[in-house]
């Protein structure tokens, strides 16, 4: 007999494909996302199951899964899994660390740049059909090679974004919180919070969200920041005090900022909606065909790997 699979949203054909060859697969057969309720009943009888970091996986959900015994994240983020419930349980809780890394890391590069150099309100500019004549004064943005790069979380993505930085004469800054990082193929230096804040000209986020980290980037370290800089997230929204930075940006406290990630996202304060100095991406840092597969496949070998009393890829608890 195969083991029961709750899988909360379709994933691309390939994972789809493997998971009814491995599992007694039960899944959510609309595109679209779960209420708490609907997981609650989609996992009552499972042994795994395979979630969306959009899906809040409480205490509650956890309790009401008698034979749950794997929780598989479809994402290298947890903060949606109640761990503490889950250890309770001896429920383990997988992620898809490792094979997100690179496609997080252009992404980010795509807003680094998109940031700096106007692009989304240059293209919102040329397609109203204000692009009339070469300027000298048009669209100037800030350059991006040769500037100071600050990496706030330098484990695995941020390592990869810093990495890419090398072809651009970066200098770079990182911050770890204390964390130990190894031995870098490049030269970066590690430098404490405020002095990231104060020197870098564009910083970028690449920490899990954590009670500690949870707006870590608040009123005092905008203040901290160039008046010149941009901020650049890819990794949760709530690392950033979304109203502080509203007000920051109005007021061109920062040049720009680039953002992957919301706090109470999809919702967008009409606030930073209307602003023309931040890029604003809908949550697609691991978005390419190539990537999303690997992690299906990835979290499918997870929660497998659990079943079968074997050590899993990524396991977080
Ligand atoms: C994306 O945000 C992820 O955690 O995989």
């Amino acid at each position: 007999m195969k083991p029961r699979l709750f899988l909360s949203r379709k994933l691309p054909d390939l994972a789809m494909q493997r998971l009814n060859e491995a599992f007694d697969l039960r899944f959510n057969p609309e595109d679209r996302a779960l209420s708490k309720k609907e997981i609650m009943e989609g996992v009552k009888d499972a042994e795994a199951l395979i979630c969306l970091l959009t899906d809040n996986i409480d205490k509650e959900v956890i309790l009401s899964a008698e034979n749950l015994r794997v929780i598989s994240c479809y994402s290298v983020g947890f903060n949606n899994v109640d761990l503490e419930a889950a250890n309770e349980r001896g429920i383990a809780v997988c992620n898809t660390a490792g094979v997100l890394t690179e496609s997080t890391a252009d992404l980010t590069w795509a807003l680094i740049m998109a940031t700096c150099r106007r692009i989304s309100e240059s293209e919102r500019f040329l397609r109203e059909g204000r692009f009339k004549a070469w300027e000298p004064l048009l669209m100037l943005g800030q350059d991006v090679h040769g500037k100071t790069l600050g990496i706030l979380g330098m484990g695995r993505i941020g390592q990869a974004v810093a990495k890419r930085a090398f072809g651009f004469d970066m200098r770079i800054i990182y911050h770890n919180g204390g964390w130990e990082v190894g031995s870098l193929p490049y030269e970066a230096e590690e430098v404490d919070l405020d002095t990231l804040l104060k020197e870098s000209d564009i910083l970028t986020l690449h920490t899990p969200l954590t009670p500690e980290t949870r707006h870590l980037i608040g009123k005092a370290q905008i203040e901290l920041m160039k008046p010149t800089s941009v901020l650049i997230n890819t990794a949760r929204g709530a690392i950033v005090d979304e109203a502080e930075l509203i007000k920051a940006l109005k007021d061109k406290r920062i040049f720009g900022a680039g953002f992957d990630v919301y706090e109470q996202e999809p919702y967008l304060p009409p606030e930073l909606l209307a602003l023309d100095n931040v890029v604003l991406l809908p949550h697609i840092g691991s978005a390419s065909i190539e990537t999303r597969t690997k992690m299906g496949m990835m979290a499918i070998e997870n929660a497998l790997a659990v079943l079968e009393g074997r050590i899993p890829l990524a396991r977080v608890n």
